[in-house]
């Protein structure tokens, strides 16, 4: 019996070290010190033992009683602390950091765009991203099967719905509702299924189109070079290219001088020292007449500047997919 009670005692020092919550030391106090618990077990053999050894034993077995009691107390006291230490702040600990957010460079950009324009005299209308054939093409002098709709990689909804692939549209939504003269800028996204270092599905434009008596090609390049010079506060190279759209005639695209090279040619501006910003020209007569201006009395010219385009050469970005990877270290840049 007397190599029983030491046994139980180490064993029960050697189980308190491994006890850490509050719990584990109540099935402690059961299993030792418990009316059932092991040291009652052994103290009820006491009865059994010669008589001679009774009271060693049973002197034995109280103190190691008191051992085990002295045991939980400690451990008890020790798991209280230790509970109300966490529960504290700690007040050497420093402060939680503010960080401040930022308007995203593309937001920025087309913020000074807008403004550069508002302060040239056109007001600022918005349209819906997701827009009806008849408006992203029909009204826009691009009626079915008419092959430019192909360069427009669209992304249909349903059969006469889909995601804008221009701003264009405004022009036709705004024309219809409104006579001349007009001069509005339509900021917004736009969507095409395209997507490399100088195009991304998603990317905004700003359509601009002025009507009035007397609207010559010398305006729309009057107002495109005053504006682009603004908006990259410097006297740039810009240069004016014949192109097509179904609905401007004659038309332009503008490119400027690549930044990123400096007009040496890279891989960016794809060896030809230039990047397209934005596509423009005078509106064609069919628009006028789907919206019931009269192309002998008015005329106007219309653009859509690409801003992720402008913001790349402005800061420099040599790969446009950049601004939508919400890598924060990119972003807070600017
Ligand atoms: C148009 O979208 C015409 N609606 C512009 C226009 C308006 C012409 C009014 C005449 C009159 P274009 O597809 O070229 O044109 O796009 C205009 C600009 O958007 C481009 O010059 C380019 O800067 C930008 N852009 C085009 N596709 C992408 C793309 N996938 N990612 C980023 N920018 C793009």
């Amino acid at each position: 019996m007397e190599q029983e009670l030491e046994k139980l005692r180490s064993d029960a020092a050697a189980e308190l070290d491994q006890i850490s919550s509050s719990g584990q030391l109540e099935d402690f106090r059961i299993k030792y010190l418990g009316r059932n618990g092991q040291l009652s077990g052994l103290m009820k053999l006491l009865g059994s033992v010669a008589k001679e050894d009774r009271p060693r034993l049973g002197k034995l077995a109280n103190l190691v009683r008191g051992e085990l009691e002295k045991f939980f107390s400690e451990k008890s006291a020790a798991l209280l602390k230790q509970h109300d230490h966490s529960e504290k702040p700690d007040l050497s600990l420093p402060g939680r950091q503010r960080t401040n957010g930022r308007l995203h460079p593309v937001t920025q950009c087309m913020e000074e765009i807008c403004s550069i324009f508002a302060s040239m005299g056109f007001s600022i209308a918005e349209g819906p991203d997701i827009e009806l054939d008849h408006y992203n093409f029909a009204a826009l002098n691009i009626p079915e099967h008419h092959p430019a709709r192909d360069m427009h990689d669209t992304f249909y909804i349903g059969n006469s719905v889909l995601l804008r692939t221009h701003t264009s549209p405004m022009q036709a939504r705004i024309m219809e509702k409104q006579p001349p003269p007009i001069r509005v800028i339509a900021p917004g996204k736009v969507y095409r299924c395209d997507s490399d270092i100088t195009h991304t599905p998603m990317f905004q434009q700003v359509e601009g189109f002025l009507v009035d008596r007397n609207i010559s090609f010398a305006d729309l390049k009057g107002v495109l070079t005053v504006s682009l010079q603004k908006i990259f506060e410097k006297d740039l190279e810009v240069r004016f290219r014949p192109s097509f759209f179904p609905f401007t005639e004659p038309s332009a695209e503008v490119d400027i001088a690549c930044v990123i090279c400096g007009g040496d040619g890279c891989r960016v501006c794809k060896k030809t020292g230039w990047i397209e910003i934005l596509g423009s020209g005078m509106i064609d007569p069919e628009v006028f007449k789907m919206v019931g201006y009269d192309s002998e009395i008015y005329s106007g010219f219309a653009f859509g500047l690409g801003v992720e385009r402008i913001a790349m050469l402005k800061y420099g970005i040599d790969d446009i997919r950049l601004y939508y990877e919400n890598d924060l270290r990119f972003l807070s840049q600017f």
